[in-house]
């Protein structure tokens, strides 16, 4: 455990690029697996769960090296050819992870164990294993659906149609990567549309991948089994949900203007720049452009009055993972903030709603929670801060109370900094370096 203590600070100001997307790294080392010949990835996020996964691709027999800072080289086994591993995966904290790579091995015919760190052994998985067990996979995992478990794959997955309860773009990734092994054509249709990386970079690799509206919100995505991927390059943006944490640092904290190189703008993960938009604060997208099939743009933050909002259910599939960082901005806003439909945040690295409402509380600002709400009583002015929080192995819970720290009255402690190493490595002194004091506590 490294305990880390967050002080108030005058402003952040300088520019800076934060570490590459954590999505799109995990799927083009996975998908590069699956590939055959050489994929080279730049910018891939270094972080330890897309290490984990490079690790877990290994032992799988893929070949991962890190040629250059963010410069990596696959050499995949082509669909289906890759092989048992010799002892048990050990994803740590990482869900995306330990999902895709479910869905990976299910369409193989040999039989691999997952396990994972205390948080990521708590995460439900029922949800992966029921449409798998339809393709053909079995499971034997502890009560609950949960890690670890024992999965075995088939050589000849069934070509499912499967309509998913939950927009969850780590389900609907699993699937499909099983059906990559399917003689037939694989169907998801997914409620409200998730983060479709996924199907990006398997066309960018050569499959056939359709996508057509489905209802209101939803799509309907058809991969065609057994394509002929083949190594690609890979361009990575930098992670909005990275991002997210500095960004809203340098709206609460009086006198700051911070510049953001290179973000990725797909815009199935843009809801946190509406919610901020709608709540008042001043970001400036510029030097947008389109490559690799994701929209990109530097983003120019400065110090603004914020006001409380009413955030959408429909809106969450496009910023699930923001959300305890947003309830920072909403702690400092001026009048009430509500998340509506955010049952999902309940089973993230942590039971986020209840991680949210006690800190906040802690830090002098009035919460109150439901099963799937959470409303926040901002204050128009920094909290008074002076709590020390339990981040529960939640990397996102830590950044969030950090930012939190550097406009409250008091120091905002956190007991345990180090989950943060999971998807932003360097956090702190890219922090300390736009003005923060972040410290060993
Ligand atoms: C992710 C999907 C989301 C998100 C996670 C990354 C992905 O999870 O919370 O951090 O890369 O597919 P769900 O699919 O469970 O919503």
């Amino acid at each position: 455990m490294t305990a880390l203590v967050s002080g108030k600070i005058d402003a952040l100001t300088g520019e800076t690029r934060v570490p590459g997307d954590k999505s799109i790294s995990h799927r083009a080392l996975m998908i590069g697996a699956n590939a055959v010949g050489e994929t080279r990835v730049h910018g891939l996020l270094e972080g330890d769960d897309v290490m984990a996964t490079a690790e877990s691709l290994r032992a799988l027999g893929a070949e991962i090296t890190k040629l250059a800072d963010g410069t990596w080289q696959v050499f995949g086994c082509g669909v289906g050819g890759l092989r048992e591993p010799a002892s048990v995966l050990d994803l740590r904290n990482s869900g995306t992870g330990a999902r895709l790579l479910m869905g990976i091995v299910a369409a193989h015919g040999f039989t691999s164990v997952f396990t994972g760190d205390h948080s990521l052994v708590g995460r439900p998985m029922e949800r992966i294993m029921a449409p798998l067990r339809r393709m053909g996979a079995s499971f034997v995992g502890r009560s609950g659906g949960r890690l670890p478990l024992a999965v075995t794959g088939t050589d000849a997955p069934l070509p499912i149609v499967e309509t998913l309860k939950v927009a969850s773009a780590q389900l609907k990734s699993a699937i499909l990567f099983c059906g990559l092994n399917s003689p037939g054509v694989t169907t998801v249709i997914e409620p409200s549309a998730s983060r479709d990386h996924t199907e990006t970079l398997l066309r960018h690799f050569g499959a056939k991948v359709e996508v057509a509206k489905e209802g209101a919100l939803g799509r309907r995505i058809e991969l065609t089994g057994r394509p002929e991927l083949t190594g690609q390059t890979v361009t990575v943006p930098a992670d909005i949900s990275s991002a997210a944490f500095p960004m809203v640092a340098a709206i609460i904290v009086p006198g700051s203007r911070v510049v953001f190189r290179e973000v990725g703008l797909n815009p199935l993960r843009t809801g946190l720049l509406t919610c901020l938009e709608e709540m008042g604060a001043k970001v400036v997208a510029t030097n947008k452009h389109y490559q690799g099939g994701e929209d990109y743009a530097d983003l120019e933050v400065s110090s603004s009055a914020l006001k409380g909002i009413t955030v959408p259910a429909e809106r969450a599939p496009a910023m699930i993972d923001e959300y305890p960082i947003l309830a920072a901005a909403a702690a400092c806003a001026e009048g009430v903030t509500r998340f509506e439909g955010v049952a999902e945040l309940r089973v993230k690295e942590s039971d986020r709603l209840a991680a949210i409402a006690q800190g906040l509380a802690a830090c002098g600002v009035k919460v109150q929670e439901g099963e799937d709400w959470l409303e926040i009583h901002g204050l128009g002015k920094a909290p008074k801060g002076g709590a020390t929080i339990s981040t529960q192995l939640d990397h996102r819970i830590a950044m969030s109370f950090l930012v939190l720290g550097m406009a409250s009255d008091k120091a905002i402690a956190v007991d345990d900094g180090s989950p943060i190493a999971t998807s932003f490595p360097g956090f702190v002194p890219m922090m300390n370096k736009l003005g923060a004091k972040i410290a060993d506590a």
